[in-house]
């Protein structure tokens, strides 16, 4: 019998871009009961990605619901322990709302949706900056990736949005933004907030004060009416409304996913995580200063772990295609009927036979930044069979994340030769994929470390909510000894030349992928 005493619990809401979680872990951080549900992608035209925003909040829902029961079920006293809920959410993905009605005005455009790819062309060419015009300011370049952008397309081509922004009856939010202002209670005094880390990916906070960028908006011409109030990662910020499961419950942190998963993976000062979702993404804290990058990485928030915590700020590497070209292939070509097939396929042959892919699906991210790239398979020949295919999507995982940390080490101006100390945590669905975390480890040539929990998205927010109501402390939480204890690590074994080959004939692919946007 558990005394009542160790009946604390923590809850976490996980909004992916391709999936819903909620995971409710135990005082020593212990998942005891999870539900996870995927939604509906929307994909109106080639390169356009969207949600629905009802469908998100109702998977929320779901997940609140079911998990609950199923711990409950478990012998969990869930109702009696639980202390408070965090948040954690894709980023960039762009909603707009009606205050009065609640209702959405559009469809929430996704982060990796390029449809504004001619209005970062105009910004380009009217700014005096180009595209790292605003850089100084927020940390990152003018893309279709960022919030800023999105909400200009609205602005531009969606009268309801016109009109609401007219009426002052709009609110622009990122998902949490969404979720805390519908947890809260939406038309009936729902709170309109977002954190540092979302806030940071918009183009419009300044990085340094951690405020929305005055001279951003004006040149922008955003009205700041629209935006919400910018909190710190980990404190009280509410409590659930009625009409929700577990109502009344403090949410209490609030973190963008590769944030979150950067707290879960206990990353400090001069330590990375990369977490293998839809996407991919390397994130290197930098700890309390500002680094910005001279190869095509972005500065970020790391996290604040309270309103008056030190900030922590990261350079970033974003690949927008990781596991979403596993999903193709089973979804869009219909090669493997489920993701854990793929390791077999490519296991069966034993190498590429020299082919090679670019999953350029809605361009390149870091640190190619081309959003006219497209996808493209290289080096077929008569002897290439679907196990060559299944190695080159594996690779091409591999391939972008080590772009990624090639860059974070010229950025550093770290000794190559040094490699081998980088030690590069990993979580994340794909990761259960052991063929793909020992390829990663050959190809950067360093050490791959895979925790038992790999989902520490989920589990840095659990972190930031019971830090800010007590139930950890921050130094139990960055005690990393027990968490890496079990961990998985994958040696790189492959020769070096081989890999030097690899390489080059990757970067030869990659180049390949560039202006194809306009192929028909
Ligand atoms: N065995 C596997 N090998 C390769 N990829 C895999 C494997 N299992 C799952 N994946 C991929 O991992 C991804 C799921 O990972 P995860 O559950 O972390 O994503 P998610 O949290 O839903 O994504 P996001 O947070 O980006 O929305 C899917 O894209 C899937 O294709
Ligand atoms: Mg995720």
């Amino acid at each position: 019998m558990m005394s009542i005493e160790e009946d604390v619990f923590i809850g976490a809401i996980d909004q992916g871009t391709s999936s819903t979680r909620f995971i409710i872990y135990d005082k020593s951080a212990k998942p005891i009961g999870s539900h996870q549900v995927e939604f509906t992608q929307f994909h109106p035209q080639a390169g356009w990605v969207e949600h629905d925003p009802i469908e998100i909040l109702e998977s929320v829902k779901v997940c609140m619901t079911k998990a609950i029961d199923k711990a409950t079920a478990n012998g969990f006293q869930v109702d009696k322990g639980l202390k408070a809920i965090g948040l954690t959410n894709q980023r960039e993905t762009t909603l707009v709302w009606s205050k009065s009605t609640g209702s959405p005005l559009h469809q929430a455009i996704v982060w990796m949706d390029v449809r504004t790819a001619s209005i970062c062309r105009r910004l380009e060419n009217e700014l005096s900056g180009g595209r790292t015009h605003f850089v100084k300011s927020c940390g990152l370049p003018i893309s279709t990736y960022f919030s800023a952008l999105k909400i200009l397309w609205l602005m531009e081509n969606v009268d309801a949005v016109k009109e609401a922004i007219k009426k002052k009856d709009a609110l622009f939010g990122t998902v949490d933004t969404w979720l805390i202002w519908n947890l809260t209670g939406g038309v009936n005094g729902g709170l309109h907030l977002t954190d540092v880390t979302n806030a940071s990916r918009t183009m419009l906070m300044n990085l340094k004060t951690l405020r929305w960028d005055e001279s951003t908006l004006k040149t922008l011409t955003i009205p700041p009416e629209i935006l919400p109030k910018i909190v710190s990662n980990s404190e009280v910020i509410g409590n659930i409304a009625a009409g929700w499961p577990i109502s009344g419950m403090p949410i209490s942190g609030c973190l963008g996913d590769q944030h979150a998963a950067m707290l879960g993976q206990v990353c400090r000062k001069g330590e990375a995580k990369s977490t293998y979702g839809t996407g991919a993404f390397i994130l290197l804290n930098t700890g309390e200063g500002v680094v910005q990058s001279k190869h095509g990485l972005l500065s970020t928030v790391a996290y604040k772990l309270g309103p008056n915590a030190p900030t922590n700020y990261a350079l970033e590497g974003s690949v927008g295609i990781a596991g979403a070209a596993v999903q193709w292939l089973r979804d869009g070509l219909g090669l493997i009927s489920n993701a854990a097939e793929l390791e077999a396929m490519a296991l069966a042959v034993e190498s590429n036979g020299g082919v090679y892919f670019v999953p350029a699906f809605n361009g390149l991210l870091a640190p190619w930044w081309r959003d006219d790239a497209r996808g493209v398979f290289i080096g077929f020949t008569g002897h290439t069979n679907k196990g060559h295919l299944a190695r080159a999507v594996l690779e091409s995982i591999c391939f972008q994340v080590k772009d990624v940390i090639d860059a974070m080490h010229k950025d550093s101006g770290a000794d190559q030769s040094n490699k081998e100390e980088f030690l590069l945590r990993v979580d994340g669905g794909a990761t259960v994929n052991n063929l793909l975390m020992q390829t990663q480890a050959d190809l950067l040539a360093t050490p791959v470390i895979r925790p038992v929990d790999i989902e520490t998205t989920a589990l840095g927010a659990a972190y930031a909510a019971g830090l800010a109501v007590g139930v950890w402390k921050e130094d139990y939480i960055f005690d990393s000894k027990d968490k890496l204890q079990n961990a998985n690590i994958f040696r790189p074994l492959m020769a070096e030349d081989l890999r030097k080959k690899k390489a080059d004939s990757w970067l030869k692919a990659v180049s390949r992928s560039f202006d194809l946007a306009d192929l028909s």
